[in-house]
């Protein structure tokens, strides 16, 4: 296997996103943190969830782009609490809605789908768009999508609006206590690593890139509770069954290189937290948790592990999900929804690892609840 460039790329983003010694030379801008905090539900453990990421989080950023990678339309959601299409990418929740639910928090809002008003936005707001990666131009084939960069871009206006409305000791405060839930980088694998790794060497960080991330440090805005994720066996996905697999059997080359990124991802965020002692970062791995669910799926009730529910073609993994015709008619007992996402019955087994590793552990060195009991 060539180097892997990817992973220097994902590696020198994601740590520059939190870098601190970056923020020194910046001139931080975070202050010492007072006593008064903002106003905080009674039911909440945090303030507010944020979310940056792709399709594994997106709950309605896409309606309102020009892109094919929508959920908008049923089947998706038609097992959702509304039973109504919202945009995530599952029949039903998914991971984050799990969560803010054990955190106390209501479903997180879109960023586009809602009005702006710093009320609607205090507990939380979701920036993930479906088909976005690291890189700028990842998934652009589907159309448009609101890159990773471009997502802590609006985080930032978040965080200006919050000042504004609360003044800068309570947005400072609010912020370093609530969570912030990072899933992405799967894309940029998809839309480059996979169709040509020839020429993923062309896909260098351009300077001013660098700058760019470099000024929107998320350390700097007093991020301080991370959840970071690993990236999902793709490799399992139906969509990869039907293209390269045999019998059924998940593409061991894709997962290799997923493994590969989990570990440098888990080694990083280590190194991470020894860096930044008065951050809380953990890096949760999707790849164990999701195999776990493969390897035992009669235990979980899941009778097809290979067919998604909703598709066409060979494992319902050749085309997209479109239309109700195109499901199964109960997708409880399905490890995949389409020929990408997993079921909301999988979701809700993820979730519960990352919150305390109820089926099996998938989060280093401690689950989410152990991190938002921590006092920092
Ligand atoms: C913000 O916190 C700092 C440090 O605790 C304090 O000196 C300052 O007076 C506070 N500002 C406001 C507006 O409360
Ligand atoms: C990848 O790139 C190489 C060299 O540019 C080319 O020969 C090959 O056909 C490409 N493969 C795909 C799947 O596009
Ligand atoms: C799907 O199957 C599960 C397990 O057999 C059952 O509990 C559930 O009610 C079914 N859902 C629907 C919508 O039929």
């Amino acid at each position: 296997m060539p180097i892997n460039l990817l992973l220097l790329l994902f590696t020198l983003v994601i740590s520059t996103i939190f870098n601190a010694s970056k923020a020194l030379e910046l001139g931080s801008t975070s202050i010492s943190i007072p006593p008064a905090g903002p106003p905080i539900s009674p039911a909440a453990m945090v303030p507010a969830l944020f979310i940056i990421g792709d399709s594994s989080v997106d709950c309605g950023t896409n309606n309102y782009l020009g892109t094919f990678a929508r959920a908008d339309r049923l089947p998706y959601g038609r097992d959702f609490d509304s039973h109504q299409p919202t945009g995530r990418f599952s029949n039903g929740r998914i991971p984050v809605d799990y969560l803010a639910l054990r955190l106390g928090l209501p479903f997180v809002p879109s960023y586009l789908g809602q009005k702006g008003n710093v009320k609607d936005m205090i507990q939380g707001v979701n920036y993930a768009s479906a088909g976005a990666g690291i890189i700028f131009s990842s998934g652009s084939e589907l159309g448009q999508h609101i890159s990773l960069i471009q997502q802590i871009q609006q985080f930032t206006d978040t965080y200006q609006q919050f000042i504004l409305s609360m003044g800068e000791n309570i947005t400072a405060h609010l912020i370093s206590n609530s969570v912030f839930y990072l899933s992405i980088g799967i894309n940029d694998y998809i839309h480059y690593y996979l169709p040509n790794v020839s020429d993923v060497q062309n896909l260098y960080l351009p300077w001013s890139f660098n700058q760019f991330l470099a000024s929107n440090n998320l350390y700097n805005i007093n991020v301080r509770k991370v959840v970071l994720m690993g990236m999902a066996p793709i490799g399992c996905a139906p969509h990869y069954l039907w293209k390269y697999g045999k019998n059924g059997e998940c593409v061991e080359e894709i997962n290799d290189m997923i493994l590969e990124f989990n570990f440098v991802m888990r080694y990083m965020v280590e190194m991470l937290r020894q860096e930044l002692p008065d951050s809380d970062i953990i890096f949760c791995d999707m790849y164990e948790g999701s195999m776990d669910i493969i390897q035992n799926h009669e235990h979980y009730g899941f009778d097809f592990t290979t067919d998604a529910c909703c598709g066409l073609g060979k494992y319902k993994g050749w085309i997209m999900c479109i239309s109700p015709e195109m499901a199964c008619s109960n997708a409880s007992n399905h490890i995949w929804w389409d020929q990408f996402h997993p079921t909301d019955a999988v979701n809700a087994i993820l979730a519960d690892n990352v919150w305390n590793g109820l089926h099996t552990k998938m989060c280093y060195p401690m689950n989410l609840e152990d991190m938002v009991a921590t006092k920092l």
